[in-house]
C-alpha cells in the first residue's frame, strides 16, 4: 500500500521551498490540476486587460494610427526580441508571426537555398533529413519542401543523424523535445554533427522553449521555429516564431517573400527587395490581436531564470515518476519518457492500454492531461504554475482511477 502521508508531506515541503511557487498567482487557475500546458498554456492574468485595451482603445479609438502609435507594425520583431533570451538568442534574430507549420516551411526551404546559393562553396546538395518521430506537420511540410527544392527526403531517428548526414545533405529538421515521449534530443551534439557534414540544422522548439534552456546562439543553430501557445502561454493559436542566425540573414531567401518583409514595404514597388535582418522572415499583415495577447503573456517572464525553470521542471517530473511508482500498482502503466535528466523534456508520457478512456476519467476527476493515439497518457509540467502538491494529487488520482 503506498505511503500516502509521506508523499503528501514531501509535496508540501517541496512547495514551501519552491522559489517559483509565487508565479502561480500570475495565472488564471482553479482547483483543477492542469498538466496540459505542453498543449495549451494557462491564461496569464494580465492578458484579458491588455486585449481589452488593444481592442477598445488601440483599435476602437486610435484605429489606423495604432500601426505606428501603438507599435503594431514593429510587434513581430519586438516580441521576437522578448522571446530571444528564453531560447538563448541575442536580439535581432527572431520574428513572430504565422503558424509553426508555415515557419517550418520558411526555415527548411530557406536552409536548402542557403546551402545551394554556392556562396560558401556548398552546392550540389539534394537531400533533407527529417526526424521520423516528428509531430506530423513537420514531416508533411518537409515532404513538400523537398519536392519544391528538388531534394530527396529521408526520415530517420534523431540518434541516427550523425551516421547518416553526409555530403549530399542540405538540411536536417529535428525536434528538440519529442511531442509524444517527452524525449529531449541532444541539440548541441546533433547540431555539431550536422555542421561537420556541411549541412544546416533547423530545430523545432515547440516543446522546449519556455521549459528548458535552448542555447540557440551558443550552439550555433542555423534556423529554428517554435510555437508560443504551450510553455510560453500565448493563447490558442498564438503566433509562432522564426529564428535565423544573424550571420545567415543577408543570404536568407524566404520562400514566402510577402510585402511585410520588403525593404520598403510602403514603397509599393512591383519588384521585391528583401529587408535586412530578421525582418526577412515576415510575410503579410500580422495577427495583431493574438500577437499583443502573446506580448502581455510574456510579461510573466520578467525576472524568471530559465535555469530555475529547468531545475523545477526536472524536480516535478522526478517527483511525478516517484508518485506514479508508489500509487499505480500492478504494472498498469509504463513510462516512455527517459529517466535520465539529460534526455527528458518537461513532460511525462505513460503508456497505458486504455489510455483514451483513462484520460477521460482523470479529467472528470479534475486532473487534466491529454491522450495521444494509440495508448499514451501525456502529462505536461509547466514550472511557472504547477506545484508539487498538484503532482502528488495527479499521481494519486491516476492510481485510484486505474485501481
Ligand atoms: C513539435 C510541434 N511542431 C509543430 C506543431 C504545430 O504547429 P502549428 O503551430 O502550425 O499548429 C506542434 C503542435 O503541437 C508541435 O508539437
Amino acid at each position: 500500500m503506498p505511503d500516502v502521508p509521506e508523499l503528501r508531506e514531501r509535496a508540501a515541503e517541496l512547495d514551501a521551498a519552491d522559489e517559483l511557487a509565487k508565479l502561480r498567482e500570475q495565472f488564471v487557475l482553479d482547483e483543477v490540476v492542469y498538466l496540459d500546458g505542453n498543449s495549451l498554456g494557462a491564461l496569464p492574468v494580465g492578458v484579458p486587460g491588455r486585449v481589452d485595451d488593444v481592442v477598445r482603445r488601440q483599435w476602437g479609438e486610435l484605429r489606423i494610427r495604432s500601426w505606428e502609435e501603438s507599435g503594431w507594425w514593429t510587434a513581430p520583431e519586438r516580441i521576437g526580441d522578448r522571446i530571444a533570451p528564453l531560447v538563448g538568442a541575442a536580439p535581432g534574430q527572431i520574428v513572430v508571426g504565422d503558424s509553426t507549420s508555415v515557419n517550418v516551411f520558411k526555415a527548411l526551404v530557406g536552409a536548402v537555398r542557403l546551402v545551394g546559393d554556392g556562396r560558401d562553396g556548398r552546392s550540389g546538395r539534394n537531400e533533407i533529413l527529417v526526424d521520423a518521430t516528428t509531430f506530423p506537420t513537420d514531416g508533411y511540410i518537409a515532404a513538400s519542401a523537398a519536392r519544391l527544392t528538388g531534394c530527396e527526403l529521408r526520415p530517420l531517428e534523431p540518434a541516427e543523424v550523425p551516421g547518416a548526414v553526409g555530403p549530399r545533405t542540405a538540411a536536417v529538421l529535428l525536434n528538440h523535445v519529442d511531442y509524444r515521449t517527452g524525449r529531449l534530443h541532444d541539440l548541441p551534439s546533433l547540431t555539431s554533427a550536422i555542421h561537420d557534414a556541411g549541412a544546416l540544422a533547423v530545430w523545432d522548439l515547440c516543446h522546449s522553449a519556455g521549459a528548458l534552456p535552448v542555447g540557440l546562439d551558443e550552439h550555433g543553430v542555423d534556423l529554428a521555429v517554435g510555437c508560443t501557445y504551450k510553455y510560453l502561454n500565448g493563447g490558442p493559436g498564438s503566433p509562432a516564431y522564426l529564428y535565423v542566425r544573424g550571420d545567415l540573414q543577408d543570404r536568407f531567401d524566404s520562400p514566402l517573400p510577402g510585402w511585410n518583409s520588403h525593404a520598403d514595404p510602403f514603397g509599393m514597388s512591383p519588384s521585391y527587395a528583401p529587408a535586412p535582418g530578421a525582418l526577412r522572415g515576415r510575410v503579410g499583415t500580422p495577427d495583431i490581436l493574438s500577437m499583443l495577447a502573446l506580448e502581455a503573456a510574456l510579461e510573466v517572464w520578467e525576472d524568471v531564470s530559465i535555469d530555475a525553470v529547468r531545475a523545477k521542471s526536472l524536480a516535478l517530473t522526478d517527483f511525478f515518476l516517484e508518485c506514479v511508482a508508489a500509487y499505480v500498482t500492478g504494472g498498469r502503466v509504463e513510462s516512455i519518457t527517459p529517466s535520465a535528466h539529460a534526455e527528458r523534456g518537461s513532460q511525462v508520457a505513460l503508456r497505458c492500454p486504455d489510455a483514451g478512456e483513462v484520460m477521460k476519467r482523470l479529467i472528470e476527476r479534475g486532473v487534466v492531461g491529454d491522450f495521444r493515439h494509440p495508448d499514451v497518457l501525456r502529462f505536461g509540467f509547466t514550472p511557472l504554475y504547477v506545484g508539487f502538491g498538484d503532482v502528488e494529487r495527479a499521481a494519486r488520482v491516476l492510481g485510484e482511477t486505474l485501481g
